[in-house]
């Protein structure tokens, strides 16, 4: 009998205690990428994404049930080149309504690393909640000698689970470094370092589960953004394409976007947003005709201002700013939902 109630004892101060009750609830939502991909054999460098379940990726690390109470949902399961306008409504729908339930603290989301950054800083621009996003992937697929997706995954968990997390808006995680969506470029085919933040830094590191911020994300994000999804469908996203400039770039295709009736144009520039003069006649009688034509440049960090080498004053162009091509493209298309307004779509490059 003593030995009953002694048991009994036992398990009462362990339920009350905080390391059993207190783990934070995480919700995984997954979409495919490297991070759930196979191989044919460990030594084969090719693979196939997104082949691996989100329950399988989440058995497949014990030590995440130390860091928190973790749920999965399958939203997709795709190479994230195949990432695409639908699957972004139905993640940030996901997110909201996750994040609104107050049983959840954070949602991790796994992805591949080709189109993370535009993912991450779409949701930055239409989700509404101030809990954390952490958005994770791998540059190496599961069955890999020196896989990284296991503590990529792991440090993502501790991250989105970590109080230090929130109001960041969504963040990005891979080699133990943590990014801001606004920041984060993939720079590199396969190193394991590819994910950069060129401009305003990286957000900070990561230990094995342990969290150093470095920097605040001082722009407009999540619940200070004036964008949403409401009303936003596939069908009436106005349509926004890059152009990428080049020796001896005439601009033809510039004229058969603007034909095929494009709302926006993105030119990854040369130098600090530049293209040939053929190109810009092109750009500028795409200005005319109302489309909008935001300049960034191909070389992946820096400026682009207004009226250095060319005059957007006259030309009715907008500057791209710190943005790089595909998110401006981003900020452009969600822009275009509330105004045609140049110097409304201008201010958005300078708050977003
Ligand atoms: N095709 C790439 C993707 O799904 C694989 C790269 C990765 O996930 O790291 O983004």
């Amino acid at each position: 009998m003593k030995a009953f109630k002694t048991l009994g004892l036992l398990a009462l101060a362990l339920a009350l205690t905080p390391a059993t009750w207190a783990l934070p609830k995480i919700k995984i939502l997954a979409t495919g990428g490297t991070i759930a991909g196979t191989q044919a054999s460990p030594a084969d460098a090719g693979y196939k994404p997104g082949t691996i379940s989100v329950a399988d990726l989440i058995s497949s690390v014990p030590q995440l049930r130390n860091v928190a109470e973790l749920s999965g949902e399958q939203v997709a399961n795709i190479a994230s080149q195949n990432m695409s306008h639908e699957i972004w409504l139905k993640l940030a729908t996901r997110c909201n309504a996750v994040l609104a339930d107050d049983d959840v603290d954070g949602v991790v989301i796994t992805h591949g690393t080709d189109t993370m950054e535009e993912t991450a800083y779409f949701l930055s621009l239409v989700v509404k909640s101030d809990k954390p996003i952490v958005l994770v992937g791998s540059m190496r697929p599961a069955t890999a000698m020196g896989a990284d997706g296991p503590i990529n995954l792991y440090n993502a968990v501790a991250l989105a689970a970590h109080p230090a997390a929130k109001g960041r808006g969504p963040l990005v995680l891979i080699n133990d470094t943590i990014h801001y969506a606004r920041e984060v470029q993939k720079t590199h085919t396969t190193r394991t370092d590819t994910f950069q933040s060129p401009n305003r830094g990286i957000a900070g590191i990561m230990n094995t589960g342990r969290v150093f911020f470095y920097s605040a994300n001082t722009t407009r994000h999540t619940t200070r953004s004036e964008f949403s999804l409401y009303g936003l469908t596939v069908a009436n996203l106005p349509r926004v394409e890059i152009v990428y400039s080049y020796v001896n770039f005439n601009g033809d295709t510039i004229d058969a976007l603007v034909a095929k009736g494009v709302r926006g144009l993105v030119l990854a520039g040369v130098g600090d947003g530049n293209t040939s003069d053929a190109a810009l006649a092109a750009l500028a009688r795409a200005a005319k005709a109302g489309v909008a034509v935001v300049r960034c440049s191909r070389t992946g960090s820096g400026i682009v201002d207004r009226n250095i080498e060319v005059n957007d004053d006259q030309l009715g162009f907008i500057a791209g700013l710190e943005l790089s091509a595909p998110k401006a493209r981003i900020l452009l298309m969600l822009g275009l939902t509330q105004t045609n307004d140049l110097k409304k779509l201008q201010q958005y490059f300078s708050e977003y």
